[in-house]
């Protein structure tokens, strides 16, 4: 298994250039299994997650032709579909979900793993079964399995969220782009992957997707999409991850490739730490302070409301600097407080209570061998040994690799000592 070797403290200076957005392409592949036709999509991520849907949807049949970087795909149908998504593929990554939507309204017909819970949290999927289920979908749960059918297509409903999920309305919009009539979702998650991404994207097809109220999306089913090309957003948490970085490290970097106004709230915190920041269409230029001051009260947040979840571990080690006191509550996950153990190891002082975090600041990092859990909190675990000093090991970093592309080798070209270990 692979591991990083870091050694700090490091400071940052240059530019770094974001990648395609993992959580974006996700469901956009997905969707792909809606189409007749061939769809081209654009600016991929090279991570691991990227791959376990590509050989997702391989493995139900669609026909997948790389470009030579691996940052462009064409998806098309094969005469011969499956319908299975298997534990195998399902239990790497719980996106495989996003799959039900697409092959319900296309095919009348799935079979999807069940996901279980994941470190992060228990994570079910019930907003997806019982909002499908309004649509027309039938389905059963035998041997860890949902097999789910429609008699015809599926209907156009006016449906209400009970709580708002990603996830859920990823898979929603993406089913109602070939139901019949008009569905109207309300309460919809608007992160900037589907209410600009997905969208645009399914519309660029043919899709009639309308954003009516602020969290309330229109779809008038059609027949069938057209043949599309289209390129994938930039990734907004890598961007935060980045930010944080040059803040914590008295840095000086210009981000390149991310819209800024889709990650204000996140910047505006940054800038209650004490980072200046600049803003350009689509470039960030950042620098840290030399003393970060302490933020009591952050909540953690569905888009834009608060600190972003999947930003939360990396916001921790910045207000482990800080000059003073911090708390941070995590209200969408029930258990993503993996690093703080670890950030302890460190140096870190941190309680938790409940679901809240108190950070004291004022810590000194000093080096240690370090575990990664989840996919976030690894990439705090990198920005706490950035800055300590001495030698860490950080050990299962392939949970880094499932989202964020060649962390290593942007992190060395903006001045950090940073090896992975085979
Ligand atoms: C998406 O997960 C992201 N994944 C996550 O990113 C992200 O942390 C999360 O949204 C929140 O922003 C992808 O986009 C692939 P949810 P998702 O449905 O869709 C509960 C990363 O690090 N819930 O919005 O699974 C759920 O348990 C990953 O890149 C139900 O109870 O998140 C959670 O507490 C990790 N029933 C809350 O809602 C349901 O049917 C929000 O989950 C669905 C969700």
């Amino acid at each position: 298994m692979d591991k990083f070797l870091i050694k700090g403290p490091n400071k940052i200076k240059g530019q770094v250039s974001i990648s395609g957005s993992k959580n974006a392409a996700l469901p956009i592949l997905a969707a792909t299994l809606l189409f007749d036709k061939e769809v081209t999509i654009d600016n991929l991520p090279r991570v691991k997650d990227i791959d376990t849907m590509i050989n997702l949807l391989k493995s139900l049949g669609s026909k997948i032709q790389f470009s030579k970087n691996k940052k462009t795909v064409k998806i098309s149908k094969s005469k011969k579909q499956n319908f299975l998504a298997p534990y195998s593929l399902v239990k790497t990554m719980r996106g495989s979900i996003l799959s039900l939507g697409a092959l319900i309204a296309k095919y009348k017909k799935a079979i999807i793993s069940l996901p279980g819970g994941c470190l992060i949290g228990a994570r079910p999927i019930n907003y997806h079964l019982s909002a499908l289920k309004k649509l027309g979908m039938k389905y059963e749960i035998k041997k860890g399995y949902i097999h789910a059918s429609s008699k015809g297509k599926l209907q156009g409903k006016k449906i209400k969220f009970s709580k708002i999920s990603v996830g859920a309305t990823e898979n929603l919009i993406i089913a109602a782009c070939l139901a019949n009539g008009k569905t109207v979702l309300k309460n919809c998650a608007i992160e900037p992957e589907i209410k600009n991404d997905l969208t645009n994207f399914l519309n660029k097809a043919g899709a009639k997707i309308k954003w009516t109220g602020k969290r309330t999306c229109q779809i008038i089913g059609v027949n069938s999409l057209k043949e599309t090309k289209y390129s994938v957003m930039g990734d907004r948490i890598e961007t935060g991850t980045f930010c944080v970085a040059a803040t914590l490290a008295k840095g000086d970097l210009l981000i390149k490739n991310f819209n800024p106004k889709l990650i204000q709230t996140e910047l505006n915190l940054l800038k209650k730490t004490g980072a200046t920041i600049k803003t350009s269409k689509d470039e960030i230029h950042i620098k840290g302070p030399q003393k970060i001051k302490n933020i009591s009260n952050i909540v953690t947040k569905e888009y834009p409301i608060s600190l972003a979840t999947d930003l939360q571990a990396q916001f921790m080690v910045l207000l482990c600097l800080a000059s003073g006191r911090s708390s941070i509550t995590e209200s969408i996950f029930e258990n993503r407080f993996m690093h703080v153990a670890e950030l302890r190891r460190l140096g870190g002082r941190i309680i938790i209570k409940g679901n809240k975090a108190i950070i004291e600041g004022q810590t000194e990092f000093i080096g240690a061998e370090l575990m990664s859990s989840d996919l976030r909190a690894s990439a705090a675990l990198v920005l706490a040994a950035m800055v300590a000093k001495g030698q860490s090991v950080i050990n299962r970093i392939y949970h880094l690799d499932r989202g964020y592309e060649k962390i290593e080798n942007k992190l060395r070209k903006i001045g950090v000592n940073i090896k992975r270990l085979s």
